[in-house]
């Protein structure tokens, strides 16, 4: 698949390295291609590109945003329509309304986009390593659409995690909330560590 990654941070590189990985097509979505930041996550994802966010969305078949959310309006704002198209959020808002997600947020700014939470629950370390860990790690993955849903697990699925339906978009605040709790286990673990689940 083309896979726009608006950002070339810790989690928009590292999911670039990953998706390239596993045979993607990664196009960086980015204010400047010749940052370091930039210039770092395209060495780490061998055939991928950057471009500004407007041209890297162009065919696209998912869009990952992995700004930090005082970027998204502005950016978004320089975007053609994404009706239609998977959008994946993997930010956490850990501040403002205690309310209100960044999906819900994104969705509001992207009027018909097919948005879906997922790969915001682990630290941006684990998104080239999950393939190598001996119990994979959960992904939880939250969205109102279906078939959205289910091309973001099969991503996670194909990055070595174990992909886990989180319910509908409403769940994404609870989602960007583990966040403190992964912060908090790192304290033991380091930020190796990852959610598993348990059947009994
Ligand atoms: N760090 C983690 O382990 C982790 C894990 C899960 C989720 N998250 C979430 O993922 C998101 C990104 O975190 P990160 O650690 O990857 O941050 P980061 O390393 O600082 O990367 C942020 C990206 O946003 C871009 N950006 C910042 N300000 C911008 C602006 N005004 N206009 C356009 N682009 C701008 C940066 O581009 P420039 O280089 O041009 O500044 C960079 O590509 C956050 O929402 C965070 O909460 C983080």
């Amino acid at each position: 698949m083309r896979i726009a990654i608006m950002g070339a941070g810790n989690v928009g590189g590292g999911l670039g390295a990953a998706l390239t990985r596993v045979g993607h097509t990664v196009v960086f979505g980015v204010r400047d291609p010749n940052s370091d930041k930039c210039l770092a996550a395209l060495g780490a994802a061998p055939g991928s590109t950057a471009a500004h966010p407007r041209e890297a969305v162009e065919g696209a078949d998912v869009v990952a945003f992995t700004l930090r959310w005082d970027a998204v309006p502005g950016t978004v704002a320089e975007l053609p329509s994404l009706a239609g198209r998977v959008v994946i959020d993997a930010m956490n808002r850990l501040g403002g309304d205690p309310g209100r997600s960044t999906s819900q947020d994104l969705a509001d700014l992207l009027p018909g986009a097919r948005i879906v939470k997922a790969f915001n629950t682990i630290g941006f370390e684990n998104l080239t390593t999950a393939h190598l860990r001996q119990e994979p790690a959960a992904m939880f993955v939250a969205g109102d659409d279906a078939d959205a849903k289910r091309v973001a697990m099969d991503l996670a699925a194909e990055l070595g995690f174990r992909p886990e339906d989180a319910g509908p978009l409403a769940n994404a605040k609870p989602l960007e909330e583990m966040v403190k709790v992964w912060l908090a286990l790192t304290q033991r673990h380091g930020r190796g560590v990852g959610f598993a689940i348990s059947e009994g």
